[in-house]
């Protein structure tokens, strides 16, 4: 089964068919004797249907018929008929659903076919060329679905085949065009998908989805009791989307909205088009709670002092939706999304959801209710109650959570994974709430979605997952991913995340393999940037302004993904703009925008903390880059005269607490008196590594901020940049011309002179070291001197060290330079494999290019005591200590992987160096139960860093070394070492990686 799965990916590049991601392709746009005709010859093969069919059916089958005319120009007939229709047609698609469509139900029988594979299966769908199908038709293309939307789905399948994508209305990608579209004879098939409900819920709608919506999909004016723009006409266009990404459940809107009142039609209208609905995990009984409530309800919402009112209330819901398919939320949440009053005990909630189940068990006139699809969702506190041993019934699905991070907060353990209801997982790549909001543009990885998601797989969560998609748009290829791994999990793996992407980009662009490369890349690259913190997270310093040229690295990359996302978008051809705007461009474009601002306003604050009129330009860029921010969401609101006028509306600049400001403003610049030379004079000195600046007093330049030494550079040979820089910039309205020299060979400085201006304001000269000349450890005196008119010479010094230090010349492995040792993880010397599992690297995973995590995980979470799991092995090569104290500091940069495992069984990982015993390090607190730790929370923690800095101290000499790391317990992340030797500096990122030999 693997291999052919294999197989039928590796086709996606092979051959030139058709592209639909992670499926079975059997469309080509070729003729062979091995292949039956769609569009031929300018003429297209009728489509025949059977009138007692789902109407859902009915209706998908209109979608494909206007998807074979969209990609090749023709539109083919649809028919209903039956086995006693007069036919006379040597080809016809039949489509139908296994035991509904009597049409297929003949052909199954008249043609002997065998159906066995997906007769009672969940979704599943065969489709193939049948000779000889009925009276009167030569050869028809079969496709049959054991279920509603199993033939739904072979419908959109297909379609998505023959060149249309998913998102040809929701993110404008036209169709792929071929003036003649086959099918293989042979078909395609799909059997059950891995999770039974894949499914999304829009949430932390307002103000973009909802502002659209209210343009697009009303007259102005929303629902007349709650306002909301959220009617069937914009529900219809959300259905058919989640159809054709083969999903099946949604939760509704809820800020303002609630679905079954907002638009009576809305509810049938999503049985109609095969959409199972659920409400939200804090919205008991299939209404929109704490909206309904407020409307409706009698009394407080209180189920102890109130139980009447609220079982009337839940009724309604009940008896609403009860000719439909859904999937009801039980238990009960604090009205707003908000946690129970304390009272709410065990007993308490308990009743709850014997009431609801009561109630069901009455609108539904059945005595046993095992068989209604129930949810109950262990969001934050309720999962304390389940910890706490509160019993659910056994058919009731557990909901799972995520921190809302896209870190899950508990798997089902071994013994939670034989209940009937089984369980799932709820999901966010949005969210609202602390530390701080996230919603605007696109920051989560694929390959963490991966990773998480895929475990849930192996430990049998996989009932239901449920997506928290905010505004839905600018999620499109995350949300793509999510439903995609849920229909079929086992073509995924942490070594083939990049062939989905890939894919993805081929699918939608069709431009050439290098392009599409390209274009994988830098949706790596900009979902990487912005999972490091996301966009409402950062602020003017969260890169270094000065240390390992930090900021100045991160906005280099963003810089040449914004040059060559543009030149993409410059060459692409007019009709695909609009989709890549969207897809590509924006979300690139905006995250470039948005650092560099927060970068310029911090260099501003730095620089005119030292008097250097360059400050004023960057004040300057800072105002331009927020006009530009501003520039781009008007861009997205034009594209297609509007069609996306509002979706770009969220605010993102400038946060006060955790929520959403209520408009951006400008983050806090300054500016230095340009017609005022600086008292020390023209000149200004700045050093690489240090916010000081000379001459003249300055707190940063030593601690007592007054009659500082003269400053000081240290500079060794294994320093990753290889060079180290000193800024010369103006201090003021004057200009002057400068040298730099200095007083040893071995040291050159680049520039050694130049002019300064207020046109021109600063100069960077760099140092670097010629190592043959310099013995063990070299000192030398940097002159420089500014020479302007009509003032006295202006001087400043600088001691240069030199540290020479050398390895053996057998050593192999990291070497420390620049105060410490970097080291990715996925760089391991070695590593063992105990028991079969090992250390294994996941591609494109955190904050840099990739981390490294034991595998297989299996279901089996099993474990070792320090020092017996698999290991990894660093060789690294250090020369001092802390402050020559014997020891050294190892900080594990790791992924904030919850305590997941239950919670006798806390995520740990060990760390030794040589044969010294093994440090374990178990680095999430314990919480209670329902809750996260302290230290999660904050603009400093696990999950604004999205990292977790672990530190042991180990007693070492210099010299060579070798640091292990060793699996304790399962699902542990590390994507970074840095072992500090005195002088690791502060960053976001830490050093970048040692010279390795
Ligand atoms: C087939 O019959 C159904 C049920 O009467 C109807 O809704 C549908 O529009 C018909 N389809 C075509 C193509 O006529």
């Amino acid at each position: 089964m693997l291999t052919y799965w294999h197989l039928a990916l590796l086709l996606l590049y092979a051959v030139r068919t058709a592209l639909a991601i992670g499926q079975q392709s059997c469309a080509t746009f070729s003729p062979s004797p091995q292949t039956f005709s769609i569009v031929s010859n300018g003429k297209a093969t009728p489509i025949l249907l059977s009138a007692d069919d789902w109407p859902g059916v009915q209706r998908a089958a209109f979608d494909f018929a206007s998807d074979i005319q969209a990609v090749a120009g023709v539109k083919p007939s649809l028919r209903n008929v039956t086995a006693n229709s007069t036919l006379n047609i040597p080809l016809a698609i039949v489509v139908g659903t296994l035991g509904k469509s009597s049409l297929v139900d003949q052909v199954v029988s008249h043609a002997k076919l065998d159906v066995s594979s997906i007769q009672g299966s969940w979704e599943a769908f065969i489709a193939r060329e049948v000779k000889n199908p009925l009276p009167g038709v030569e050869s028809a293309y079969v496709v049959i679905g054991a279920d509603k939307r199993g033939s739904i789905f072979a419908l959109y399948d297909h379609s998505e085949q023959f060149g249309q994508s998913p998102w040809n209305w929701w993110a404008d990608v036209p169709a792929n065009k071929h003036s003649e579209v086959f099918v293989l004879s042979s078909g395609c098939s799909h059997g059950s998908p891995v999770v039974k409900y894949r499914g999304i819920f829009l949430n932390d709608e307002q103000p973009a989805l909802q502002n659209w919506a209210m343009e697009k999909f009303t007259n102005g004016t929303g629902a007349p009791l709650t306002g909301s723009p959220f009617n069937h006409f914009f529900y219809t266009k959300l259905f058919e989307l989640i159809l054709r990404l083969k999903g099946n459940y949604l939760w509704p809107a809820i800020w303002s909205s609630a679905f079954a009142v907002d638009d009576p039609e809305s509810q049938v209208l999503a049985d109609w088009y095969g959409i199972v609905m659920g409400t939200s995990h804090e919205e008991p009984m299939m209404r929109s709670t704490p909206i309904e409530w407020n409307l409706f309800g009698q009394g407080a919402w209180n189920y102890t002092t109130n139980r009447q009112n609220v079982t009337e209330f839940w009724t309604v819901g009940a008896e609403r939706a009860k000719n439909f398919e859904n999937i009801f939320t039980l238990g009960m949440r604090g009205l707003g999304d908000l946690p129970l009053s304390p009272t709410m005990d065990i007993p308490g909630l308990e009743a709850v959801i014997a009431g609801q189940r009561q109630i069901l068990s009455s609108v539904f006139n059945t005595s046993d209710v095992t068989n209604i699809s129930q949810m109950w969702c262990l969001y934050k506190e309720v999962q304390g109650y389940y910890e706490a041993g509160m019993q659910v019934p056994d058919d009731v699905t557990l909901l799972w959570t995520d921190d809302n991070w896209g870190n899950i907060r508990r798997f089902p353990i071994v013994s939670e994974r034989n209940r009937t209801g089984g369980a799932g997982i709820y999901y966010h790549v949005d969210y609202v709430g602390d530390p701080r909001d996230y919603k605007w543009i696109t920051s989560s990885q694929v390959a963490k979605i991966w990773e998480q998601m895929s475990l849930a797989v192996d430990r049998n969560a996989t009932r239901i997952w449920i997506l928290n998609v905010g505004d839905l748009k600018p999620y499109e290829m995350s949300t793509e991913f999510f439903l995609t791994l849920g229909w079929n999990s086992s073509i995924w793996n942490r070594n083939n995340i990049d062939s989905f992407v890939n894919a993805w980009a081929k699918r939608e662009f069709q431009l050439s393999a290098t392009d599409t490369q390209e274009i994988t890349e830098l949706i790596f690259n900009v979902t990487r940037f912005n999972d490091r913190r996301k966009p409402e997270l950062l602020n003017s310093t969260t890169y270094s302004l000065v240390n390992y040229r930090e900021a100045e690295n991160a906005l280099d990359l963003l810089e040449n993904m914004s040059k060559a996302s543009a030149r993409l978008y410059s060459s692409i051809s007019p009709e695909k703009k609009a989709a890549f705007f969207q897809l590509v461009q924006h979300p690139i474009q905006a995250t470039y925008t948005l650092a560099n601002m927060w970068i310029s306003a911090g260099i501003n604050n730095l620089r005119a903390s030292q008097a250097r009129l360059s400050a004023n330009n960057y004040a300057n860029q800072t105002e331009a880059l927020f006009d530009q921010d501003y520039d781009l969401e008007v861009e997205y609101h034009q594209l297609l005269n509007g069609k996306w006028d509002h979706m770009m509306d969220q605010t993102h600049v400038m946060y006060y607490y955790w929520q959403q400001p209520q408009a951006n403003t400008l983050p806090l610049i300054t500016k230095v008196q340009a017609r005022k030379q600086a008292l020390p004079g023209p000149m200004r000195v700045a050093l690489e590594n240090s916010l000081g600046a000379w001459p003249g007093d300055n707190p940063n330049d030593c601690a007592q901020g007054y009659s500082c030494p003269t400053p000081v550079i240290t500079f060794d040979r294994f320093a990753p940049f290889g060079n180290v820089f000193i800024d010369i910039g103006a201090g003021g309205p004057n200009s002057f011309t400068f040298t730099a020299t200095s007083n040893a060979t071995w040291l050159k400085l680049s520039p050694s002179k130049g002019s300064i201006s207020p046109q021109n304001p600063e100069t960077r000269v760099f140092a670097s070291v010629d190592w043959n000349e310099v013995p063990d450890l070299g000192y030398a005196q940097i002159s420089l001197a500014a020479m302007a008119t009509n003032q006295p010479m202006e001087t400043q010094d600088i001691i240069f060290i030199a540290n020479h230090t050398s390895v053996p010349s057998n050593f192999t492995g990291f070497v420390e330079g620049d105060g410490g040792i970097s080291i990715e993880a996925a760089h391991a010397s070695r590593n063992t494999t105990i028991d079969g599992i090992t250390w294994a690297v996941l591609p494109n995973h955190g904050r840099i290019s990739s981390a490294v995590s034991p595998f297989p995980r299996g279901g089996n979470e099993q474990n070792f005591t320090a020092g017996s799991g698999p290991s990894l092995e660093y060789d690294f090569y250090s020369f001092n200590t802390i402050q020559g104290n014997g020891n050294v500091s190892v900080t594990s940069f790791v992924s904030p992987t919850l305590n997941a495992n239950g919670d006798d069984r806390p995520v740990g990982f060990a760390v030794s160096i040589d044969s010294g015993g093994p440090q374990t390090n178990y680095f999430i607190p314990a919480a209670i139960p329902g809750n996260l730790p302290d230290a999660w929370d904050g603009l400093d923690g696990f999950a604004a860093n999205n990292i977790v800095y672990v530190n042991n101290t180990f007693s070492v000499a210099p010299g060579a070394h070798t640091l292990k790391i060793w699996m304790v317990e399962p699902t542990v992340i590390l994507q970074k070492v840095v072992i500090d030797t005195g002088g690791v500096r502060p960053s976001y990122l830490g050093p970048p990686e040692s010279i390795r030999l």
